[in-house]
């Protein structure tokens, strides 16, 4: 398992280029399966969990080729609807292809993807909005046997908590079914949104986009016709490399990235003492002379994200004073915390919120990545701790983050990835 080595203590400089948004391509990959055509999808991240996602679609009969960036895909020749536990237990979001399965062939079975690191991660609520509209669901030998032999039919759903990954199943789901589905309490987030535009593209007539309400007039079973996509730049990756810079406390600059899917991020930032020049698709974050403590909340979109919760905890030991930050969306998700306290970090946690007192000098050490936004946290640390910090099993960092230590040593870090055949 491959580690990364990182030399504290480097100030960092230049450019960093933003790639696409994981979080938009799974679903958009996923969508795929109701299009009667072969369609391109552009700016596309080369990390793990997309190549994951592909391969379960070949599996499933699907013909791609995806290289530089960009998947070219046909699904017209899928004859399979088992998404085995093999391919689902490496990732748990290909429970996307559940929706678009049982709209478009009326059965499937999907492994059931059980919990991961930062928490149980059921999609009880998936199955709930699945069975409004028709479907017959039942948990048989750990899959979730899906069945809507007449095809699904619109349905009136609200959503008992809001969630990403369902509202996205939902809307796939809904574009194929005969009738209206109405879909309440709907998840907002900018990959929400360009999934409900790529559909409406596809010829979908798809009212609410963006809102908490979507009305979907389904096709009645008939395959879409996709236009090609680009697909958004990741919030989460850029939100990273901001506090990379913060955390350095230097001058950077993002390009390739839509500012306004960053505007909780550059805030918080912001309440810590940094400052920012905001164009297009560019953000650049200045240092400062003294970073501020913060208390943060993690919520849904457009609040504070979750999945820079970590990122932030390993900031805000670098700052004066007591930081308080509250984990709202997961019940385990504090998985960053122990190593940070190995590389000498002053944090205590109560229940669902971290206190980290600051500024606290860290010294490298070895350290454990757990999943994929922990492990991004450790590397933070790493940028400022004294001497070496190597962060194992760095296979978490590789499923989100797109060559995140060329990316890190082109801003002036150090950083070797170290292969081991363990
Ligand atoms: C998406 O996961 C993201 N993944 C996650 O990013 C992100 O952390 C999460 O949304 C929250 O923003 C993708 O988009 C692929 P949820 P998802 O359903 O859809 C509960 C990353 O780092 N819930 O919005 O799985 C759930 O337990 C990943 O890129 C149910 O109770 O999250 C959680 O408490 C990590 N029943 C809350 O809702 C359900 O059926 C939000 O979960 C579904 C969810």
């Amino acid at each position: 398992m491959d580690s990364l080595e990182i030399k504290g203590g480097k100030k960092l400089s230049g450019e960093v280029k933003i790639s696409g948004s994981k979080n938009s391509a799974l679903p958009l990959i996923a969508s795929t399966i109701l299009s009667k055509n072969l369609l391109n999808i552009r700016n596309i991240p080369d990390v793990v969990d997309i190549k994951t996602l592909v391969k379960l679609l070949k599996m499933l009969g699907a013909e791609e080729n995806f290289s530089s960036n960009q998947l070219k895909i046909d699904t017209t020749k899928i004859d399979k609807t088992i998404a085995t536990y093999d391919i689902v237990k490496t990732m748990r979001a290909s429970i996307l292809v559940l929706g678009p399965l049982l709209a478009r062939f009326g059965h499937c079975q999907v492994s059931l993807p059980g919990g991961c690191a930062i928490g149980s991660r059921p999609v009880d609520l998936h199955l709930k909005a699945l069975r409004k509209m028709g479907a017959v669901i039942e948990i048989k030998n750990g899959y979730i046997q899906a069945l809507a032999k007449d095809g699904l039919k619109g349905g009136d759903i609200l959503f008992e908590k809001k969630t990403v990954t369902g509202t996205e199943n939902l809307v796939m789901a809904g574009a194929l079914a005969k009738g209206v589905t109405t879909l309440r309490n709907c998840a907002i987030e900018p990959e929400v949104i360009q999934l409900c535009e790529v559909i409406r593209d596809a010829g979908v007539d798809i009212t609410g986009i963006g809102t908490e309400t979507i009305q979907i007039v389904g096709t009645d079973k008939q395959l879409l016709d996709f236009q090609d996509i680009k697909v958004i730049p990741d919030r989460i990756e850029a939100g990273t490399y901001l506090c990379a810079g913060a955390i350095t406390n230097s001058k950077i600059t993002l390009k390739s990235v839509e500012p306004k899917h960053i505007e909780s991020i550059i805030e918080k930032l912001e309440s810590m003492g940094f400052t920012f020049r905001i164009k297009k698709s560019e953000v650049t974050i200045f240092p400062t002379d003294k970073i501020l403590p913060t208390n943060l909340i993690t919520a849904e979109y457009p609040l504070f994200p979750t999945d820079m919760q970590a990122q932030f905890t390993a900031l805000a030991t670098q700052s004066e004073g007591e930081s308080k930050i509250e984990e709202n969306l997961f019940e385990n998700r504090f998985m960053h915390v122990n190593e940070l306290q190995r590389l000498g970090a002053d944090i205590k946690i109560d229940k669902s919120v971290v206190q980290i007192d600051g500024k606290t000098e860290l010294f490298g050490a070895d350290v454990m990545a757990t999943d994929l936004r922990a492990s991004s946290a450790l590397v933070l640390a790493g940028l400022v701790a004294k001497g070496v910090t190597t962060v194992h099993r760095i296979y978490h960092l590789d499923r989100g983050y797109e060559n995140l230590d060329k990316k890190l040593n082109l801003l002036g870090a150090d950083v070797r990835r170290i292969n081991s055949k363990l």
